[in-house]
C-alpha cells in the first residue's frame, strides 16, 4: 500500500486540512459508483441474499427484528440494509448526497422500500434527525478516522440511544495505525493529534478506473479517548472486544481465512499477533 503524507494538492499547494469536510465529501462522493460496481462490495451477491454483516457483529449486537437502528457513515447503505433484512427499521445517515441516492436505489432493489436514508454530517445527526432517538445505533468498520472530534462524536451518537438502547462500534485498532506494512515495526506516532492530509492512490475496494480524488483529510484516534468518550456521553460500556483478524490485507504477513461467508485476514500460525479490528457496545440505561 502505497501512502504519503500530502505535499501539495493535485493542482497545486498543499490542501488545508481546515477544509476536511469538503474535501473528503468530495471523495467519498467520487468513491461511490465505484465501490457500488467494485467485487469488495459485491452488490449482485448482496441482492442475491448474501450475509454482508461480519459474524462477530450478529453476535453482539444480537436480535434488531423490531428495533430501530441508526447507522451513522452508511456509506452506500448495503450494511444498512443487511440489518433491515434481521429485521430492524433502519434509517442510514451519510455526508455524501451520492452515497445516499445509491442507498435509495439499493433499498429499492433489494425490496426494502421502508429503509430510510438521510443526507447529513454525522456531526448534525441530532439536529436532522430532531431528537428521534433509536434502539441501536451502529457505526461500522472506516468511520471514526474521517472525524476530528470525537468527544462532540460520542455525544451526538449518544444522544440518539433510547433509553434501555445502545451504541455498537465496530472499527479498526489504532495499534494498526502505529505499525509499519511489516506488522512488527512502529513506525508511527500512536499519541498523534493533528490531521494528516493523506494523498494515496486507488481506494481500498477493486476498481476498473483509477480514482481522480486522491487527497483526504483523516485522524487518528486511540482506543482510550474513544472508550472515555463514550463513558463521557453517559452511556455504560458493556463490553470492549479485541480481535486477531481484519477485513483486508493490512500487512504482508497476513493470511486469508473464509469464516463462514466472510473473508478475514489473520496473522499465521505462530506468529505474535496484534489486535486489528475492536468492537464496543455501550448502553443507556432504562
Ligand atoms: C469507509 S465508509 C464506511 C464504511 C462502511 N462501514 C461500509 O463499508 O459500508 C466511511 C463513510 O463515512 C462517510 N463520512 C465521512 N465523514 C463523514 C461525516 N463527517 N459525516 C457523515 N458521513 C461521513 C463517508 O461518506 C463514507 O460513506
Amino acid at each position: 500500500m502505497t501512502i504519503s503524507q500530502a505535499s501539495s494538492g493535485p493542482d497545486g499547494p498543499r490542501p488545508d486540512p481546515a477544509d476536511w469536510r469538503a474535501l473528503n465529501r468530495a471523495m467519498w462522493d467520487e468513491r461511490v459508483p465505484i465501490h457500488t460496481g467494485s467485487g469488495f462490495y459485491d452488490v449482485p451477491g448482496f441482492l442475491a441474499g448474501a450475509e454482508v454483516l461480519r459474524p462477530f457483529e450478529l453476535t453482539e449486537v444480537g436480535d434488531v427484528d423490531g428495533r430501530r437502528l441508526l447507522h451513522l457513515q452508511c456509506h452506500f447503505g448495503q450494511d444498512t440494509l443487511g440489518w433491515a433484512r434481521h429485521g430492524a427499521a433502519v434509517t442510514g445517515l451519510d455526508f455524501s448526497a451520492s452515497a445516499v441516492a445509491a442507498a435509495e436505489e439499493l433499498a429499492r432493489e433489494a425490496g426494502l422500500p421502508d429503509a430510510r436514508f438521510v443526507t447529513a454530517d454525522v456531526y448534525e445527526a441530532a439536529n436532522v434527525l430532531a431528537g428521534e432517538v433509536f434502539d441501536v445505533v451502529y457505526t461500522g468498520l472506516g468511520a471514526l478516522c474521517w472525524l476530528p472530534d470525537i468527544e462532540r462524536w460520542a455525544q451526538t451518537a449518544a444522544a440518539m440511544v433510547a433509553p434501555g438502547g445502545f451504541l455498537y462500534l465496530a472499527e479498526f485498532h489504532p495499534v494498526t495505525d502505529m505499525l509499519g506494512d511489516d506488522g512488527r515495526t512502529v513506525e508511527y506516532d500512536y499519541f498523534h493529534q493533528e490531521a494528516t492530509v493523506w494523498d494515496e492512490p486507488g481506494t481500498y475496494t477493486d476498481y476498473v478506473e483509477e480514482p481522480q480524488i486522491t487527497v483526504s483529510v483523516q485522524w487518528q484516534h486511540g482506543l482510550g479517548e474513544i472508550l472515555s468518550a463514550i463513558a463521557a456521553a453517559g452511556l455504560r460500556i458493556e463490553f470492549v472486544h479485541e480481535h486477531d483478524f481484519t477485513l483486508f490485507p493490512r500487512f504482508a504477513a497476513l493470511e486469508t481465512v473464509t469464516e463462514g461467508v466472510t473473508r478475514v485476514y489473520r496473522f499465521p500460525e505462530g506468529r505474535p499477533r496484534v489486535p486489528m479490528v475492536y468492537s464496543v457496545r455501550a448502553a443507556r440505561p432504562r
